[in-house]
C-alpha cells in the first residue's frame, strides 16, 4: 500500500480532516492530500493559504508522520490526479450516514472512470463527527468562535 490520495476542498481545513489524514498516514507510505481548485465555486480562503495551513498544521500536529504527506493542488477529476499520482486508493472520510449516499456515488464513480483506483473510508472520530466546513465558513463570517473546530493556523487566517 505505498500511495494514497486523500482529496477535497479543505476550504478550511478541520479538525476532522486532521484525524483522517492521520489515520491514513499511518496506512500508507506516502499520503497525497490533494486540494480542489475547483472554478465553480469562489472559496473562502485561496489556494495557496488552504495549502499553507495545511502543511502548518500537519508539521505541528502529526510528528514523524508529517514527512510521509504530501500537499499538491489539483484540478479536473479526482482520479486522473490519483493516476499520475501513481496512487492505488483514494481516501474519504464518512462522518454519518447522511455522507453515505453522496459518497457511495463518489466512490461507484470514481471506480468505473479509473477501476485501478479503489476508494478507502475511514469513520471519523466521533468527537469530530459534527464538523463541516460549511458550518466553519458560516460561523467565521458572523464573527463567532471556531477554535474549537479548526486548527489554529485556521482560525488565523479565518479571523482577518
Ligand atoms: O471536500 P469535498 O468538497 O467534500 O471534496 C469533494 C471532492 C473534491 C472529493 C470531489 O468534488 C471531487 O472529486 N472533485 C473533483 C472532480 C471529480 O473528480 N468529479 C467526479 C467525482 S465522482
Amino acid at each position: 500500500m505505498a500511495t494514497a490520495l486523500y482529496p477535497g476542498s479543505f476550504d478550511p481545513i478541520t479538525f476532522g480532516h486532521v484525524d483522517v489524514i492521520a489515520r491514513a498516514a499511518g496506512l500508507f507510505e506516502r499520503l497525497v492530500v490533494g486540494v480542489l481548485v475547483n472554478p465553480r465555486k469562489l472559496p473562502m480562503l485561496e489556494l495557496a493559504e488552504r495549502q499553507a495551513v495545511i502543511r502548518e498544521v500537519l508539521d505541528d500536529e502529526l510528528g514523524e508522520l508529517a514527512a510521509r504527506v504530501q500537499v499538491d493542488a489539483f484540478d479536473g477529476l479526482t482520479v486522473d490526479f490519483a493516476r499520475r499520482l501513481g496512487a492505488a486508493f483514494i481516501v474519504r472520510g464518512l462522518r454519518a450516514v447522511s455522507d453515505f449516499e453522496s459518497e457511495l456515488q463518489m466512490a461507484h464513480t470514481n471506480r468505473k472512470l479509473a477501476p485501478e483506483v479503489d476508494t478507502l473510508f475511514l469513520m471519523t472520530s466521533l468527537e469530530h463527527a459534527y464538523l463541516s466546513s460549511s458550518l466553519v465558513k458560516e460561523i467565521a463570517a458572523f464573527g463567532g468562535d471556531v477554535s474549537a473546530m479548526v486548527p489554529a493556523a485556521a482560525v488565523r487566517r479565518l479571523g482577518r
